[in-house]
């Protein structure tokens, strides 16, 4: 993922300001509890990890990416906060087996919540990398995604798909609303101009 390494240089700066807002519902609709286990799927920088953090809750986070050069940004702002509770390990999402995962983390690959933001937009085979997260997910264990979906494509969908990398016709949240209970949906205050597409949020509990 040659591409991210270099991205990873400007990511925050460039998007940071445009996600915030949409990263603090994600995490929201986590509705993390005292003692539980987060992995963010696709983590990045870590982008979401401050709004994690700043719900001064005992959890753990486990963040994992394919890019180095995103991972090395995730480091970097840990270190800064001398946050202790933040696990970051390099991995292709679609390889995230309940094995593999164990081997990585040293501990019970099982996690209360599991976050992706603009992740299944970028991955290929976002299906099997859904599939990876629910065998992760603790049975009560919760999903929270955010991503796009142009409904209607123009020209920026076009240049913020060459841009990421990424695929907006993918209908991740009809996907995932067939393999949840509790399944909630909703569209995130975002201009589609800037996206290239509608902005969502969805969560849903293992069926
Ligand atoms: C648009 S960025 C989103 C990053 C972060 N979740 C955020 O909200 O800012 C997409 C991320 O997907 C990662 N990625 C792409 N292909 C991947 C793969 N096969 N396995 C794991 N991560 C991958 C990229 O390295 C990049 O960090």
């Amino acid at each position: 993922m040659k591409w991210y390494d270099i991205f990873s240089n400007f990511y925050d700066s460039s998007l940071e300001k445009l996600y915030a807002e949409s990263r603090k519902r994600a995490v929201e609709l986590l509705a993390l509890e005292d003692g539980q286990t987060v992995l963010d799927v696709a983590c990045g920088t870590g982008a979401n990890f401050k709004h994690i953090q700043a719900l001064n809750l005992d959890i753990h986070i486990y963040g994992t990416d394919f890019s180095e050069g995103m991972l090395r940004r995730g480091k970097d702002m840990i270190e800064k906060n001398n946050w202790k509770n933040i696990t970051l390990f390099q991995a292709d999402a679609r390889e995230l087996t309940p094995d593999f995962v164990s081997q990585k983390i040293k501990s019970e690959p099982c996690f209360d919540r599991i976050i992706c933001v603009l992740g299944l937009s970028v991955i290929p085979d976002w299906e099997v990398v859904l599939d990876r997260m629910f065998d992760l997910l603790k049975d009560d264990g919760k999903i929270v995604i955010v991503d796009v979906f142009a409904e209607k494509r123009d020209f920026n969908t076009w240049l913020v798909e060459k841009i990421a990398k990424a695929d907006l016709n993918r209908e991740i949240w009809q996907t995932f609303e067939k393999r949840t209970t509790n399944f909630h949906h909703e569209y995130l205050p975002v201009k589609e101009s800037k996206v290239g597409g509608k902005l969502f949020v969805a969560s849903g509990m293992k069926k």
